[in-house]
């Protein structure tokens, strides 16, 4: 499986075939990406889109949302679950409008400093805010990566997912300075969701099926490989 021309595969592809025109893309805004990456890190896009615009409405800025009670935040979460989410945004938001003097982080390496935030979701922040070339891995990027390119081994259990980083980060380095990151990170979720399912992906849509270690090898069922029970 190529890793020359990979990303650019999949930023070709996202413009003619990717999800567009949802409510948080065309932002550069850092607390509107942000907002919609905590709410989409368990919920549906479909379902997100209301709560997303509803929450904007309240709470326009990270003043508006630090200076809010959590009590006064919660109604706005109520029907999304995974509540933890809505208190560690209104942490962050007090963190750093306190400690940070209201400036969002701009490395993704800070970014994941802040409460709740992983390493993949402050990835997509910076990525999509400002365009910087850091790899993302959630469980659908995670299909895409171990089929792709042929790595086994449980997604989970920590060799594999190192590796699946380190093969991430490869794939950036090995894209042109100009590589759009915006275009790219969400190329990868939208193939994640769209193209690379589970059980039997949609190898016929697939831009990366050429160079698709799994589709060459007819190993899309095995891969990812399933946690040891
Ligand atoms: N899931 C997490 N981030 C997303 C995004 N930016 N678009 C669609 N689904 C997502």
């Amino acid at each position: 499986a190529p890793i020359a021309g990979f990303a650019e595969t999949v930023v070709r592809w996202q413009r003619t075939s990717g999800r567009h025109g949802l409510p948080w893309q065309g932002t550069c805004d850092p607390y509107r990406i942000w907002l919609s990456e905590i709410m989409l890190q368990q919920t549906q896009v479909a379902t997100v889109v209301d709560y997303y615009q509803r929450f904007l409405a309240r709470f326009p800025d990270l003043r508006a949302l630090a200076q809010a009670s959590q009590d006064e935040v919660m109604p706005y979460w109520a029907g999304l679950g995974y509540y933890a989410r809505a208190r560690n945004l209104h942490r962050c938001a007090r963190e750093i409008c306190e400690r940070l003097d209201g400036e969002f982080p701009r490395r993704a390496e800070d970014i994941a400093q802040l409460p709740g935030i992983g390493r993949s979701t402050a990835a997509a922040i910076a990525a999509f805010a400002y365009g910087e070339r850091a790899p993302i891995m959630d469980g659908n990027v995670k299909r895409v990566f171990t089929r792709y390119f042929g790595i086994y081994g449980n997604p989970a259990a920590r060799a594999v997912e190192q590796q699946l980083w380190h093969t991430a980060q490869a794939a950036i380095d090995a894209a042109d300075a100009g590589l759009d990151m915006g275009a790219y990170t969400q190329g990868l979720m939208d193939l994640g969701a769209g193209c690379c399912t589970r059980g039997v992906p949609a190898c016929a849509q697939c831009p990366l099926a050429a160079g698709c270690y799994a589709r060459l090898n007819s190993r899309q069922h095995e891969l990812p490989a399933p946690k040891p029970r």
